[in-house]
């Protein structure tokens, strides 16, 4: 039986519109098949050869294109980057200051990077690499781990993570060549600017040699700088996942615990204020399109109260050895947060339980599950000197052939007492701190450490009677 259908003219249009658009529709379906077999490839390979990808506008111009989860590799020439030539051991940690006069809004706050500054080496460099170097060997795989895929929701994070090694011994290599020295593979041209692939780091100084062909990539990575590390990869949902982590000096949080975990809900199980109303979207939208030739920098600040370990305590727990090489509690705030090995370790808990009811600090003894066991209650006001400022410099990039972002954390230490001797930085830092809103004063712990505010203020006022600032004047070059 044959059924004649008759259309009318509209009914004609209607209908070559929608075989139009079903066409269209299957040539996407093929590219993307086509492009998600490229990509397949080529994370199955760990050795890159930039023949192998794809010329394309380093812009991201064809991002919106693509589906969720897959990426199109880009040929990307990292911008000349140009050698410091200082003697590192002169070189001092950037004194960034990120806090500004008045009240406190939660932003992304984030600003182009020059590509020359990507990584920051400073005269603390060998501190950093001593203590990255007990973490690694004390903690293994809480510290430093690559996530395998996740069937059917995101990627592995291998194959970004050396990428991502290979990016940053290349930088290294050419930004301090008085520090760490590259050799490459003959007859290959899949390294920056053409130049065979790197092999082996040395870093000259401490002739430490790593092999990026044998050793565990973020392992080297982290020994070769004074950053933490994560990988970010695209998940077929558009959402960005936390697929490998090198977190050595995190403070106050444990790759454990986020390893695997979407970017929102790495925030949202933090508590991170207002980030369902001020960050998640604009978040998501900027991580997916954040194209490979404009990596961006971000910084923040908070405080951290730093007590000597509790005499002749912790041997068994290592915590004296660790004292011994992290003096300041650099990669785990013990006094605030107590062990980091807790099951359910939770944030500010050891901190709430040994303040004094008078919001004054009590010396205690933290046990490895957490607890604190004695409690020394006392009067004494807090002194400055063992409150620090805890900034850190956040980067990200994106990596061009395997299209995983990499977001480094570098932190800072300052005591607060140093800092108020700075001119305008007391003023400026009170008055950013009663600035916060509620939430933002919970979840930096200002209970812990809010005697500094008339600490601040004093400073203040001495700086203006020296006539060292203007009492009225409020101005600061963010981030300094
Ligand atoms: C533009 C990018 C990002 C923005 C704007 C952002 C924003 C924030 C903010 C506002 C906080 C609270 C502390 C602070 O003041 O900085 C925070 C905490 C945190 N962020 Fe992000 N973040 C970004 C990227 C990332 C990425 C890529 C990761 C990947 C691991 C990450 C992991 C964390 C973690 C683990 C915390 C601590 C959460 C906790 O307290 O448990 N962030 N972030």
């Amino acid at each position: 039986m044959s059924v004649t259908v008759f259309l009318s003219e509209h009914g004609r249009a209607l209908a070559a519109s929608a075989l139009v658009a079903v066409l269209a529709l299957l040539i996407r379906r093929l590219r993307s098949a086509k492009r998600a077999h490229a990509g397949s490839n080529l994370n199955r390979s760990t050795n890159f050869k930039l023949g192998a990808v794809t010329a394309a506008s380093a812009s991201g111009a064809r991002d919106a294109q693509r589906e969720p989860g897959e990426w199109i590799p880009v040929q990307f020439d990292y911008p000349r980057v140009e050698p410091e030539t200082a003697d590192i051991s002169t070189v001092k940690p950037i004194p960034y200051r990120p806090f500004r006069w008045g009240e406190y809004h939660v932003t992304m706050g984030i600003r182009s990077m020059p590509s020359n500054e990507w990584i920051e080496i400073d005269q603390q460099f060998f501190d950093y690499h001593k203590i990255v170097g007990y973490r690694i060997k004390t903690r293994g795989d809480r510290a430093v781990k690559i996530n395998d895929a996740q069937p059917g929701i995101v990627g592995s994070g291998h194959a970004a993570a050396q990428e991502f090694v290979h990016e940053l011994a290349e930088y290294l290599s050419q930004r301090y060549p008085a520090l760490y020295q590259a050799v490459r593979k003959e007859k290959d041209t899949s390294g920056w600017y053409g130049q065979g692939e790197i092999k082996t780091i040395t870093i000259i100084p401490l002739q430490e040699t790593y092999d990026l062909d044998e050793q565990d990539p973020l392992i080297v990575a982290s020994l070769l700088t004074q950053e933490d590390y994560t990988i970010m990869i695209e998940g077929t949902d558009g959402r960005y996942y936390l697929q490998a982590g090198a977190i050595c000096i995190p403070g106050f949080w444990r790759l454990e615990d986020k390893l695997g975990m979407p970017l929102d809900e790495i925030h949202l199980t933090g508590n991170v204020p207002h980030y369902q109303s001020k960050l998640h979207l604009s978040m998501g939208r900027f991580f997916r399109r954040l194209p490979v030739d404009k990596p961006v920098v971000r910084n923040n600040y908070s405080f951290q109260v730093v007590r000597p370990p509790a005499p002749a305590a912790d041997t068994d727990t290592g915590a004296d050895a660790l004292a011994a090489v992290d003096p300041t509690e650099l990669a785990w705030s013990r006094t605030m947060h107590g062990s980091e090995d807790g099951a359910a370790f939770e944030r500010s808990a050891v901190i709430r339980g040994t303040l004094a009811p008078s919001n004054q600090l009590a010396h205690a003894h933290v046990s490895p599950e957490g607890k604190d066991e004695k409690r020394e209650r006392t009067k004494a006001p807090l002194d400055p000197q063992t409150v620090y400022l805890r900034t850190e410099r956040q980067t990200l990039r994106r990596l061009p052939r395997t299209g995983g972002i990499v977001f480094t954390i570098r932190v800072y230490q300052t005591p607060v007492a140093q800092l108020a001797q700075e001119p305008g930085v007391p003023g400026r830092l009170a008055s950013s701190v009663r600035g916060w809103s509620e939430e933002v004063a919970q979840y930096k712990d200002l209970f812990a450490y809010e005697d500094i505010l008339e600490y601040l203020d004093k400073c203040h006022a001495e700086q203006a009677q020296t006539g060292l600032v203007k009492l009225d004047e409020q101005t600061s070059a963010y981030p300094m």
